[in-house]
This record gives structure tokens, sequence and C-alpha cells, in this order.
């Protein structure tokens, strides 16, 4: 992780050729919630389907070799099927508020369609892109347990806590850098935090005080962190918990049937609370990709912070992201960052990406602008692992 602050002058710009443009966007923002949704519908009959291929084989085996152990696999299977259900079941209500219209694609227009991704390519549609969709919904319940569960506490704090330490530093070395007569209040202070997966992020930094605002490209994280935070609650205003089984549709590297059935409540704190604080701050989220919905003139100079966790690498382009960021902030405000440099798009056979390594990234980040603050240490951090798993995947 690093913290960086944007200088008084800055040093130089770096340049560096447009990625963009494989191709022109086609798919609008309307049918890509609507494919979305439409993938959450099918959860539990693609989840069959696959089950029903597994008992096939299973049932294929010589008589033997079922034998052995055929009572403990079925009967895993089917209590896998139990959990794959209350997690259909999850994603049912929160469809159901979009079918009532109290938070449908209304709601939930996405900025500027990404060009270049593939499912905005005619070419690649049909069974890819529904795959592609199938396979975001599968493993969105891993990110509910990152974000929303006491049991993901854990995985969070190693990420979320050191961001909320060093946005502490960044806001008093802010305040003491003004000299104004008036200090800047902690709700003034504005932060922003691109790619908020399903919000939680956000949500820790409001409640820190500061005034926030989440951005997210990715219609079924939109529409869960919209659920999440606004639709669980019943007539009377009651909180409502849902059961989920985040790795329950895993099936390497596990050391029983109940490490498989690890069952979640969600969300494990009421989110209102952020509507009933009277301090004046603002929490809102900002629907569409991170360079095209802060192009704008009004972005510039208007965030005190950006907070990114995880995000740096989702780009095609990591440096349009840096001087993204480097314009969206005032003078003497700080960009904090975590996470690793697993390019999204480097294996990607249709999208072109710039994989940069960690040193090149910090010359660029120097060349832009940026004065380092705290320079680049290392935390050890899981992302959306099984804590149970036999294999931990751990970003240093
Ligand atoms: C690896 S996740 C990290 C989520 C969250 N920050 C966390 O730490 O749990 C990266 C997130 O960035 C989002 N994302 C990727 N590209 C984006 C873009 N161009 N604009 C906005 N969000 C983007 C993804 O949809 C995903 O939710």
């Amino acid at each position: 992780m690093w913290s960086v602050a944007r200088v008084a002058t800055a040093k130089g710009m770096a340049h560096c050729p447009e990625t963009g443009g494989q191709g022109s966007s086609s798919f609008s923002e309307v049918k890509q919630l609507g494919e979305m949704m439409r993938a959450c519908r099918d959860y539990q009959a693609d989840y069959d389907t696959m089950l029903r291929a597994k008992l096939n084989y299973f049932c294929e085996l010589p008589e033997q070799q079922q034998a052995y152990v055929g009572d403990l696999v079925l009967d895993r299977l089917r209590q896998c099927r139990r959990g794959v259900s209350q997690n259909a079941q999850f994603l049912a209500m929160m469809l159901k508020c979009y079918e009532r219209g109290d938070g449908g694609p209304d709601t939930l227009v996405l900025a500027q369609d990404k060009q270049g991704e593939p499912e905005h390519d005619p070419q690649w549609h049909g069974h890819d892109c529904r795959e592609a969709n199938m396979s975001r919904v599968r493993r969105v319940f891993q990110q509910v347990y990152r974000e929303w569960t006491v049991e993901g506490a854990q995985e969070r704090d190693r990420t979320f806590l050191p961001l909320l330490d060093d946005l502490e530093r960044e806001f008093e070395r802010f305040r003491t850098m003004t000299n104004s007569d008036k200090k800047l209040q902690r709700h003034e202070y504005r932060v922003l935090c691109p790619g908020c997966g399903l919000g939680r992020l956000p949500l820790e930094i409001r409640r820190h005080g500061m005034s926030v605002q989440g951005n997210e490209n990715n219609a079924l994280h939109l529409m869960i962190s919209n659920f999440l935070l606004n639709q669980t609650y019943s007539s009377e205003g009651v909180l409502l918990r849902h059961v989920i089984f985040p790795f329950i549709m895993s099936s390497n590297n596990i050391r029983s049937a109940a490490d498989q059935r690890l069952c979640c409540s969600v969300p494990d704190v009421d989110p209102r609370e952020l509507a009933q604080a009277t301090d004046g701050g603002e929490f809102s989220m900002c629907a569409g990709d991170f360079v095209e919905s802060y192009r704008d003139e009004s972005s510039r100079n208007a965030w005190h912070a950006v907070v990114t966790s995880f995000f740096l690498d989702t780009a095609q382009n990591v440096i349009e992201y840096i001087e993204t960021i480097y314009a969206l902030l005032v003078e003497g405000g700080s960009w904090i960052n975590i996470g690793p440099l697993l390019y999204h798009y480097a294996d990607s056979l249709h999208i072109r990406s710039i994989e940069l390594t960690l040193e090149e990234l910090m010359v660029v980040i120097d060349r832009v602008g940026f004065d380092v603050v705290e320079p680049v240490s290392f935390v050890q951090a899981p992302y959306a692992a099984d804590p149970n798993s036999m294999l931990q995947d751990i970003c240093a």
C-alpha cells in the first residue's frame, strides 16, 4: 500500500497513447442490467444443470468406486443444493425490489459503456457473454462475504483498517496544511472511492465522519450494494438479514463438507445509521466507468482524498487511472492505495492492456506529479478468500 499527495505544482504529466477504441460501444446500459438480472434468475437452474452432470458422471463410475464414498458425496451434494437454493433466494429478494420498481434499473443507469469490453462486441455475444455473467453471479457471494458478513471482518480489517488509518492521518495533514482560520470540518473532507465493489469501504469511510462517494461499474455489484444499503428492511422498518453460503460453489481445496457449507448472515451492520447521522456529511454512489464518470470539468480539484482498494489493476491503461486520480484531487489532497498488481486484462485475447511493474508504476506516480507521503509498504491481505481453504492466496 502507499499514500501519495498531490503537490501544489505538477512536476510534469506522463504521456501515453490511448489504448481504448477496439470497437464501438453498442451495448446499452439497460440491456447490460437486464442480462445480469437474467443471470441472477438462472443461478439455481444453472447450478442444477451442473449438478446433474456431476451426478450422472458419478453414477457412471464402477459400482465399487461409487460404494467407497457414494453416501458421503451424495449427501454433500444434496446439502450443497440447499445452500445454493438459499443463495438463489437472496438473489430473488434483490430482484424483487427491482421488479417492484423501488430500486429498478432507472436508479442504476451506468454513466458510460466502456469501450473494448468483450461484452460490447456483438461478435462476442451470446453464449460467452451469458457464461461470463453466470460466473460473476456465482462469484459474487464471496464478495458479499468479504464486505457484508461478520465472518469476513478479519479479511476486511487487513485491508480497510490500514486504509482508514492512513485516511485519518491524511485528513489531519490536510487540515494543518491549510492556512485558513476556519479549519476544515471532518464532514467537509470529501473522499472518492473508485471500484468500491459492494460499497462497504465507502460506508466505513462515512462512519469515520467524512463525506464519501463510491464509484462502481459492475451492474451486479451495483444492484447488490443498492439492495444491502437501502432495501433490507421490512415494511415495519425491521432490518432483514439474509443467509448466504459464500463458498458453496467451490470445488477445490475443501477440507470437509462442513467447510463448504459455511453460512453467513448479511448484512452484518444496519446501514440506516448513515441516514440517521446528523453531521451534515454525504454518502453517495456513482454508477459507471471510473475514467468516464469523472472526466468532466466539475470533477477536477473536487476531492480531498481518493481511496482505492484492489482497484488499480482493473485498468486497461493504469496510467490513465493515475492521471485521472491526480486531476480529481485538490492541491495537497491524497491518494491512498492498497492492492495487488494482478492486471485483469493481462491474459485477455480481446482487450489490450498495459501491465506496469510496481517500480514503473511508482515512476509514473512521481512524474504525474504526486509526492510520496507514505512509501510503499506490504501488508498480507486475502481477497474474498475461503478462510478454511487448503490454498490461501494472500496479496503481499
Ligand atoms: C477487485 S474489486 C475490489 C472491490 C473493493 N474495492 C474491495 O476492496 O473489496 C474491483 C472492483 O472495481 C470495479 N471496477 C473495475 N473496473 C472499474 C472501472 N473502470 N470503473 C469503476 N469500477 C470498476 C469492479 O467491478 C470491482 O467491483
